[in-house]
């Protein structure tokens, strides 16, 4: 599976041409059941958004699988060489439960750190998301800590856990890992520079 989703997954950065796609994508419901917001958004809100993003640090990738366009994935409100909060939807649900999260934010984190430099990724997680709250601690990633009833959506209360990991826990992990499974990290490694 490791191998066939490497050779099948793309990153490209977000261009003007992606924008009605991610509108439609991120006023989805599928999309937005767990998320903080549930936005109308219009051309001209993408097209100041799109604007706004030449100005700062964040990243955005549409992730592709196979060349279709399923999701996105995101490095956002980056603190150079200290932080982000990674952002990512499958937006094609039939692209979901696959382990393709699961291999995206391996793949984001891995650039966050080796490349740009950071030293901590961060995020808020509603409580019922099982699928990102697994895609993410099966990265290594922890629970910081929760913030009890913390969003009122769809009529009820939702906790959010803070989930977080670290640069040196990242590569204490990867350490580990690469000397159990010396011939998948090799494959893994590779890969990642024609990647991202
Ligand atoms: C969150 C999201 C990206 C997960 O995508 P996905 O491709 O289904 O996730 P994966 O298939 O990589 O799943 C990761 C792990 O979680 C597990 N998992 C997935 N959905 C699950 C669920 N509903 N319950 C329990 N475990 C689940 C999988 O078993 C997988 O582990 P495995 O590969 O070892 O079996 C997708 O559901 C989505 O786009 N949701 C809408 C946007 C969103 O909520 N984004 C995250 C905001 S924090």
């Amino acid at each position: 599976m490791l191998n066939e989703k490497n050779a099948k997954v793309r990153f490209r950065p977000i261009a003007k041409y992606d924008l009605e796609l991610l509108r439609k994508w991120r006023m989805h419901p599928e999309v937005t059941k767990y998320l903080y917001t549930d936005p109308i958004l219009t051309k001209e809100d993408q097209e100041k958004w799109y604007a706004n993003l030449q100005e700062i640090n964040d990243i955005y990738w549409i992730i592709s699988y196979d060349k279709i366009d399923i999701g996105y994935a995101a490095l956002r409100d980056v603190v150079s060489n200290i932080s982000a909060d990674p952002g990512i939807f499958i937006a094609d649900t039939r692209y979901r439960k696959k382990g393709i999260a699961k291999f995206v934010i391996g793949k984001i984190q891995e650039y966050a750190f080796e490349v740009m430099g950071l030293s901590k990724l961060y995020g808020p997680v509603l409580s019922e998301n099982y699928g990102a709250l697994m895609a993410y601690l099966k990265n290594g990633w922890i629970i910081e800590g929760c913030l009890k009833r913390h969003i009122y959506k769809n009529k009820k209360y939702y906790d959010v856990y803070m989930i977080a990991l670290f640069r040196e826990d990242w590569r204490l992990n990867r350490r580990t890992f690469s000397r159990l499974f010396p011939i998948i990290c090799k494959g893994e490694r590779q890969c990642q520079k024609k990647i991202i």
